[in-house]
């Protein structure tokens, strides 16, 4: 049994100089506040979220060198509706507005806001205003006219006595303004989204000429800090981690693994509905790689047996699901034996999983949430979550994947479900379909990748169809399977489009498959979008 490692001692981190420039986003309750604070990191500005209640001596501590206030689904008059702290407008840091953000401030600073003549949604364009004063520095370089991305139904009246107006548009005379004593600008607009093209430039302006920011941040600091974090948490206690070799998991537990080596204990469960080299992977990965203390668990038989019988998709995941949860647990309490107990159970929650389970941000470790695979497991065995990845978009994830040292098939991974090759063999999942499935996706996956199609593409996998077609095969008939293949690009996975890949690599894929998988002699390629139609079939 491993004992709780000293790992100030055996996982020295190298010193390095690390940025000590913060930005704080106060979040009124939007839902671009994590997108405002991950372009101000794209920008190389470490930035964190925090609410409008935090107490002014606990900003002061964090030392930022600027505040950008976020938007908000509130009316500023309506009962209850968070406040901007005029203490915080004081402070002589650089602050910015963002719609609500800008509304909550204005009025702090004896403006008013009212209804605006309608709700404005969409696309308006900006029309700058001459400025002689160095108030014009946000919008330096932007366009005369410019287009900028709108979202409100209040706005900004009566400010002439204390602001400069900056911009307008053609039904908010205050779109951008700059207070007339104070380092305070404020834009009606959200220049956070992709819809406003100058967006990150007016960030850049604010970050670099107006709190005079270095930029200097990078994923390394990111890594350095959550080392330190997760140390101060964790102290000596134990870590659980169910890894199932995406991306999100992984990266949490090479993560958590640099912060206190031995005391975390990663358990990947085998249901044998993983893809063919999945598991050798995760232990080649992290076993043999990065020593980690990893325990596999082969359950294979048992989800095979839930699934015997089962063609209904959903009852094929509640089977998944409930059995997932009855192996983990067990490993949990296995473990326990041998090593003591656990107190944190690691999962890789990402900020748009955050979003989906309606939680805020509440930082490397919140209460329980129950949204993952594990369940209601946190609660039954005691486990506090640790969710060190809980602030980071996906691809944000992936380059601190890479500055962990994790290899390339694990960083840059295609999301692959949990319920695995059971949705993807339609019908009765049997351990004789999923060898033909695993043979067909090891082929088109081999192919993708040697064309260079693996990082141009979201999705990529093969489904086998419950139907069977006839076929020539030499002098005789074949009555065989059929095997979809599904290649998608896409942004979110809330929207998909099918990849138009080349019609030699098709060819190819159809057929190496047809040729070397026996029990397959048709190969069709799904050309439907997302919506009307899901990337996976079941
Ligand atoms: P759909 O099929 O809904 O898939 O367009 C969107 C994304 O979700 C993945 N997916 C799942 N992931 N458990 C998971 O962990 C599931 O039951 C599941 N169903 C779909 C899918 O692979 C795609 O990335």
């Amino acid at each position: 049994m491993p004992t709780p490692a000293a790992h100030a001692e055996t996982r020295q981190v190298p010193p390095r100089a690390a940025s000590d420039e913060v930005v704080l986003v106060m979040d009124f309750g939007s839902q671009t506040a994590q997108l405002i604070a991950r372009r101000i990191r794209d920008a190389g500005v470490l930035a964190y979220l925090i609410s409008p209640d935090e107490p002014i001596d606990a900003i002061q501590a964090r030392k930022p060198r600027a505040i950008v206030l976020s938007g908000g689904p509130a009316s500023v008059y309506d009962k209850g509706a968070p406040e901007c702290n005029p203490e915080v407008l004081k402070l002589g840091i650089p602050i910015l507005g963002i719609c609500y953000g800008m509304q909550a401030a204005c009025v702090a600073l004896g403006g008013s806001v009212e209804r605006a003549g309608r709700r404005e949604y969409g696309a308006a364009p900006l029309h700058r205003v001459p400025v002689m004063s160095d108030a014009g520095l946000l919008l330096d370089g932007i366009p005369e006219h410019a287009t900028v991305w709108m979202s409100h139904g209040d706005q900004v009246a009566n400010l002439d006595a204390h602001f400069d107006t900056l911009a307008s548009t053609p039904t908010c005379p205050h779109a951008v303004v700059k207070h007339k004593k104070l380092p305070f600008y404020a834009v009606q607009f959200h220049p956070e989204v992709t819809h406003t093209p100058h967006g990150i430039d007016i960030f850049r302006n604010f970050l670099f000429s107006i709190a005079n920011c270095r930029g200097s941040w990078s994923m390394a600091d990111f890594l350095d800090r959550s080392i330190e974090r997760i140390r101060k948490l964790v102290g000596n206690k134990r870590v659980l981690c169910g890894l199932s070799g995406g991306v999100d998991s992984s990266v949490a537990a090479a993560l958590i693994h640099r912060a206190v080596g031995d005391q975390l204990t990663c358990v990947f469960v085998d249901n044998g509905l993983l893809r063919k080299s999945e598991r050798r992977l995760v232990e080649n990965t992290f076993r043999d790689h990065f020593d980690i203390d990893l325990r596999v668990a082969d359950a294979s038989e048992h989800f095979l047996e839930d699934l015997a019988g089962i063609t209904d998709p959903q009852e094929k995941r509640r089977r998944i699901g409930h059995r997932f949860i009855e192996v983990f647990k067990r490993e949990a309490q296995a473990l326990e034996q041998s090593h003591g107990k656990f107190d944190f159970l690691a999962q890789g929650t990402l900020y748009p999983d955050v979003i989906e389970s309606g939680h805020g941000h509440a930082g490397l470790s919140a209460g329980i949430k129950l949204h993952h695979n594990v369940g209601g497991l946190p609660e039954e065995l005691g486990f506090e979550l640790l969710e060190p990845l809980r602030d980071l978009f996906k691809d944000e994830a992936r380059k601190l994947g890479e500055v962990l040292g994790l290899p390339e098939q694990i960083v840059w991974r295609h999301p692959f479900p949990g319920p695995g090759l059971a949705v993807r063999v339609l019908g009765e999942v049997t351990s004789e379909a999923l060898d033909i499935l695993r043979d067909c996706d090891e082929i088109l996956l081999e192919e993708i990748t040697a064309a260079g199609q693996y990082r141009t593409t979201a999705q990529v996998f093969a489904v086998l169809l419950p139907i069977r077609s006839v076929g020539v095969m030499g002098d005789g008939r074949s009555y065989d399977r059929v095997v979809a293949i599904r290649a998608v690009t896409s942004e979110d996975f809330m929207t998909a489009d099918w990849a138009r890949l080349p019609h030699d690599l098709l060819a190819r894929i159809s057929s190496r498959i047809i040729n070397d998988v026996e029990g397959v002699n048709r190969v069709v390629y799904d050309i439907s979008t997302k919506p009307p139609s899901t990337i996976e079939w079941e």
